[in-house]
């Protein structure tokens, strides 16, 4: 029997505009928008005052299962993403073992499938010798995946790839789009050697530098052109990068565009000022950069260099973060608060509802390939998070659904915060409570869209 939902009289974020109206839901899918007034349903949900956004698609976390499940698992990861408002994430390989096989992509693929309260896909991890992995995953029947990591730049997990061979086979003879971590070990090793002395973590940014990613963002996105190889930049953390995207991008024909890049939630807000406060909590790579930098990369969301935000949630215990630097691992969690966090822009003017739906819900579907979400519009999945962009909350450890428990934005108040999250059509969060079932499903890449640059569909 099929079963109806009506959220009622919402401001409904749209494709292009804000509309006073209401959204119906059949079956998990949207069935309408603007329904007739007295639309048949099992269940009304009053949206009055309240914003309804697509769900947003975070498309890089770590949610460490299997493995790490100290740090977080897919439960409490997805927990914490459907009382964030995030209805879909794609995650990292540097679990244990390592998503390097695709028998290792299967094996997590079904975990996910028992424990994830909102919609999923993992990335296959490069090695310096699974080239022949990484191309069954691309034609694995079954088996899905979002694209190939890259380390080109090491980080927790120990996945370095930066043998220029590799990498150039690695571009050459895959077909799945690719995304790296991009710092220059070379920079990373020389700066730490040039410093010497014991370490704080203010030094975390000077041997993690401006120059480390820099040098090897170029690099990647000299690989990605050379072999036309779709590639999206994670963690972009300077200006100098945004510069280099987006006039690659602008000297580049229309059908030669490859590169798309993400800016994260801890770069746009904190600064290596952060250190004094913050201490290790604020280490995590690529490194914090400068209040220019950070300037630099809301420019980039502005103007468009930078297509998407999205969280590197990269949880370590309070033990583990309370090592002495360069002890201490790097990573922050972030589902939680990513969308209040950016709300809270809105609210300030920094930036408009619309271009928030776009970097966090529309573009990174595009960029994905996504099927059937980003959007709120007929036959796209009900994957939907109602908002109140009215609502004050003060962000405090206490209250993380995570498993790590922390957040660096305690003590921050922050005005926009999810009140209910949709996914396939089913409620995960509401009144302050999240679901136990698992409603998750498979992410679906449909890799004929061609990617950002082809849909000619962006906000
Ligand atoms: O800070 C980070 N932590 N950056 C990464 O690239 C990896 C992540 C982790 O897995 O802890």
């Amino acid at each position: 029997m099929s079963r109806r939902t009506l959220i009622w009289n919402a401001r409904v974020v749209l494709p292009g505009e804000t509309a006073r109206t209401s959204v119906l839901i059949e079956d998990g899918i949207i069935a309408g928008v603007d329904p007739a007034p007295h639309a048949r349903a099992d269940e009304v949900v009053n949206a009055a005052g309240l914003h309804l956004l697509p769900g947003v698609i975070d498309d890089q976390v770590h949610f460490r299962d299997p493995g790490l499940t100290h740090k977080e698992d897919l439960r409490t990861g997805s927990r914490a993403c459907a009382a964030g408002g995030v209805t879909s994430f794609m995650e990292m390989p540097n679990t244990v073992p390592q998503t390097i096989t695709v028998e290792a992509l299967a094996a997590k693929l079904e975990l996910a499938a028992r424990r994830s309260l909102v919609n999923y896909g993992f990335y296959m991890g490069a090695t310096t010798d699974n080239l022949n992995e990484l191309r069954r995953a691309g034609r694995t029947p079954g088996v899905t995946t979002p694209g190939i990591k890259i380390f080109i730049g090491s980080s927790t997990g120990n996945m370095l790839v930066d043998d220029q061979e590799c990498l150039e086979a690695i571009f050459a003879e895959t077909t799945l789009p690719i995304t790296a971590h991009c710092e220059d070990e070379g920079t990373v090793r020389a700066n730490r050697a040039r410093l010497g002395r014991p370490l704080t973590v203010h030094d975390h940014s000077r041997i993690r530098d401006d120059r480390a990613a820099v040098t090897a963002t170029l690099r990647a996105i000299d690989l990605a052109k050379r072999h036309r190889h779709r590639f999206h930049v994670l963690h972009v953390s300077t200006a100098e990068e945004v510069r280099i995207i987006g006039e690659h991008n602008r000297l580049s024909a229309p059908h030669e565009r490859v590169v798309t890049a993400e800016a994260c939630p801890h770069h746009l807000f904190f600064d290596t000022s952060d250190y004094d406060r913050l201490g290790t909590l604020a280490q995590m790579n690529p490194s914090l950069k400068t209040a220019d930098d950070r300037a630099g990369l809301w420019r980039g969301l502005t103007e468009g260099a930078i297509q998407i935000v999205a969280t590197d949630h990269a949880p370590h215990t309070l033990e583990e973060k309370a090592a002495p630097y360069p002890g201490s691992p790097s990573g922050v969690p972030a589902v939680e608060v990513f969308l209040p966090l950016m709300l809270n822009e809105v609210n300030r003017d920094r930036c408009t509802l619309g271009d928030v739906t776009a970097w966090m819900c529309d573009r990174p579907a595009r960029i994905w390939d996504i099927v059937g979400k980003g959007r709120i519009e007929p036959g796209y999945d009900a994957d939907l998070v109602l908002v109140d962009m009215e609502k004050e909350r003060l962000v405090r450890n206490e209250d993380q659904l995570c498993k790590s428990g922390w957040s660096p934005w305690h003590g921050t108040r922050l005005q926009g915060w999810p009140v209910r999250t949709w996914v396939g059509g089913r409620t995960v969060f509401a009144d302050g409570r999240v679901a136990t079932e698992a409603h998750g499903r498979e992410i679906v890449f449909d890799r004929k869209r061609g990617g950002y640059w082809a849909t000619g569909r962006t906000q």
